[in-house]
């Protein structure tokens, strides 16, 4: 499945800021819009399995909504506690009008 892109879900279902949460080949993703880019991560907070698609985005965050962990949506590296492990990113294309997420992650 490497390198495979599979589709995620349709641009329009993200809004500016936005988050949607989907399953691809039974991995929680995250599929986020910020500053005009699409992004793909784990779904879940690292700190307490929390899902990040009812966090809170702005600049190239996503912040999760029980504790305030703060993640950089281009590298998932926590920029804020109290999360200390960073989330798998996934690339992204755009076909279309659909996002596509390969589940080889970087
Ligand atoms: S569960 Fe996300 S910061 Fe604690």
């Amino acid at each position: 499945m490497t390198g495979e892109f599979i589709r995620a879900c349709a641009v329009a279902d993200l809004s500016e800021q936005g988050t949607f949460a989907v399953e691809l080949g039974g991995v929680p993703l995250v599929i986020v819009k910020a500053q005009g880019e699409i992004f793909a991560l784990d779904e879940f907070c690292t700190h307490e399995d929390v899902s990040l698609a009812d966090g809170e985005v702005y600049d190239h965050t996503v912040e999760c909504w029980l504790h305030g962990s703060c993640f950089d949506l281009r590298t998932g590296k926590p920029t804020g506690p109290p999360a200390s492990r960073p989330l798998a990113t996934y690339p992204v294309r755009i076909e279309g009008d659909d996002v596509y997420v390969s589940l080889s992650a970087s």
